[in-house]
């Protein structure tokens, strides 16, 4: 949510923060702006809308050439998405551009103590009181001392409340640019002679790959001469890591496809091989190098929670049914942002798990801090190496999605099920339930579904052309039972973001009791059937449950396994995915909604990758 750039180096920044830019406007779309040091004065532009405004505005009104600067692309959360509210903002005096990402909680009481001083706001936002009350502790620190400008900003950060990622720059400063963390992301680049900051790497990955991991409530300076600084709010240095980037920077590009989030489906057999690679042996073993739990911690969980949101949380929806069948341990998914408030009962035999794409969710990083607090066992399945959610937690196990772009998840989702599934494997050989001999069978399986999910992208043209008859629809509805039911929810979700339009999830047995009213002749219904080789007589009642809503005028379109001729007669439309295993049934039958919810999109002629009014990591609660 918001996307930050800073650059101190020999390059032109604008062409680099531009970049940058680019890179990030996944993160929010509502306005962008640079601001830049040139000639011992901050030039600042920005605009309302996506990039390609900012773009034009550049082209229209030139600015000199400088080598330090920033940008920001804005999700806006105080004050309406427009040119006046467009960051950078610039302090009354016009030495201070700061931009941000978060929530700064108690911008009231400090924006009312600076106006009593005389200074008149010219934006609606939290962030602008920063400029200004930068600008006042600049003044205040002594001019001889290193890094004056990373002292104020400390001196600002002790004041401020709420969630915050800051970059600043001073036009007395002119070879230095500064950013602030709490509680939203930042990560430092170094290249050669020049210095980087991003919310997240993807921003300057095409220039360096050598990166530094920020801690929470750390201010890092930029300087050209001095190189990158690191300290905590109280000024005493902090310890920081060194990583380097191992993906590729094709990654961050569309590579062909006409949107990223095509290329990202495309990609979902060889990232869910890679989630599996190394973790599982031959014999049946499995191994979570990155847990950092003890097996007898493991041994001791008497009941499981999943916190997530979104695409996230169907994801662990899915889960519960293979660590409950496969483990005997109670699961609970939880929406993270309802979670902390209702006063879950948890102790120390309580496993947490956290699943997020980004690491960065804020209503997820809460909801884990609470359970931390009622001391519960942390486990995060997360996508996004070095993000606050994993470092926050006693165990992580990566899925490995690569960088995600388009702000709809896709791949992300495929994985953290498979990763659910690895957890789920772990603590059945660990405790030894009776079902352990099954361990190696399910290996085999997983095993399998990559070649299995390349097999259903063969398989999409139909589809989109199915897909394009749709486009006009008032609503569309899913049903699912049993690891179907999340299925549906999420085919319900992409179609809502990408293409506006009403879609619900149901539970297919749940219908009769209301939803079945909303059927009227031509609503279209997807129907996520399960195998016919299924446990007891769940394919029959899904069978029965597509006639029911035949019956009242839908136009049925079935997801089926190749070979299920028992839903022929009552399909308006078969989609068919291979024969699978019951609880690997989501690997497959997602697939065709993606694809399904992203022709949609394009067919109403919107922007499948960048839908209104989301960004792809939500950093506010
Ligand atoms: C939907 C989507 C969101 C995210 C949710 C959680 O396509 O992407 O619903 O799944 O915002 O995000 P993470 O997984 O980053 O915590």
């Amino acid at each position: 949510m918001c996307g930050i750039v800073g650059y101190v180096g020999n390059n032109q920044a604008l062409d680099v923060v531009m970049e940058g830019l680019r890179r990030l406007e996944y993160r929010g779309y509502d306005s962008a702006g640079v601001a830049l040091l040139a000639d011992g004065q901050v030039v600042t532009r920005k605009r309302a809308g996506k990039l390609a405004n900012l773009e034009k505005e550049l082209a229209d009104n030139p600015t000199p050439p400088a080598t330090a600067g920033m940008g920001h692309t804005r999700w806006a959360t105080h004050g309406a998405p427009n040119d006046r509210n467009a960051h950078p903002h610039v302090s009354h005096v016009g030495s201070v551009a700061v931009v941000h990402n978060g929530i700064i909680e108690n911008f009231a009481a400090l924006r009312s103590e600076l106006e009593a001083n005389g200074i008149e706001m010219s934006s609606d936002t939290d962030t602008e009181v920063v400029a200004h009350m930068v600008e006042a502790e600049f003044d205040a620190v002594d001019p001889a001392i290193e890094g004056r400008l990373a002292e104020a900003v400390r001196r600002v950060c002790n004041r401020l409340e709420g969630a915050f990622t800051l970059v600043l720059t001073h036009a007395a400063a002119p070879h230095t640019v500064v950013g602030a963390r709490r509680n939203s992301p930042l990560v430092a680049g170094i290249g050669e002679d020049e210095y980087f900051l991003a919310s997240d790497v993807s921003a300057f990955i095409s220039r360096t790959r050598r990166a530094i991991e920020l801690g929470q409530d750390q201010v890092v300076e930029l300087d050209r001469e001095r190189g990158i600084t690191v300290s905590d709010f109280s000024g005493g240095p902090a310890e920081t890591q060194e990583y380097t980037i191992d993906w590729d920077a094709s990654a961050a590009e569309k590579g062909g496809y006409d949107w990223f989030m095509l290329k990202e489906i495309a990609e979902q057999p060889a990232v869910v091989a890679d989630t599996l690679r190394g973790r599982l042996t031959e014999t049946g073993e499995i191994h979570l190098d990155e847990m950092r739990l003890s097996d007898d911690d493991l041994r001791d969980v008497g009941k499981i929670f999943i916190i997530a949101c979104g695409t996230s949380y169907y994801a662990g929806m899915v889960a519960k049914y293979a660590i409950e069948h496969w483990t005997r341990i109670p699961v609970e998914v939880e929406l993270a942002s309802e979670f902390r408030y209702r006063d879950p009962v948890l102790d120390r035999s309580t496993l947490v798990i956290a699943i997020s794409q980004s690491g960065e969710t804020m209503d997820t990083l809460m909801a884990l801090r609470h359970a931390k607090s009622q001391h519960a066992r942390i486990l995060a399945i997360c996508n996004t190496i070095g993000s606050t959610i994993p470092r926050e937690s006693d165990a992580v196990l990566y899925t490995r999605a690569g960088v995600e772009i388009a702000v709809a998840s896709t791949k992300a989702f495929l994985t953290q099920i498979v990763a659910c599934y690895l957890v789920a494997l772990y603590l059945g050989q660990i405790r030894g339930t009776k079902w352990g001999d099954e361990v190696s069978a399910v290996v085999g399986q997983l095993q399998e579904m990559p070649a299995a999910v390349d097999k259903v992208l063969d398989t999409m043209e139909p589809v989109r052309e199915l897909a394009r008859t749709l486009a006009e629809a008032d609503q569309i509805l899913f049903l699912g039972r049993h690891v179907g039911f999340p299925v549906a929810l999420e085919g319900a979700l992409k179609l809502k973001e990408l293409a506006y339009m009403h879609a619900e999830g149901f539970a297919a047995g749940e219908l009769k009791h209301g939803p079945i009213a909303l059927i009227g002749e031509g609503t279209p219904v997807v129907i996520v059937v399960p195998s016919p080789l299924g446990r007891d007589s769940l394919h029959g009642k899904v069978v029965s449950n597509i006639q029911e809503v035949r019956a009242r005028g839908a136009r049925t379109i079935v997801i089926a396994e190749e070979g299920d001729d028992k839903v022929v007669p009552y399909a308006d439309h078969v989609i068919r995915v291979p024969r699978t295993p019951v609880l690997m049934a989501p690997l497959v039958t997602t697939v065709p909604l993606q694809v399904m919810a992203c022709e949609i999109a394009a067919a109403r002629g919107l922007d499948v990758d960048q839908p209104r009014n989301l960004a792809k990591s939500v950093t506010v609660e």
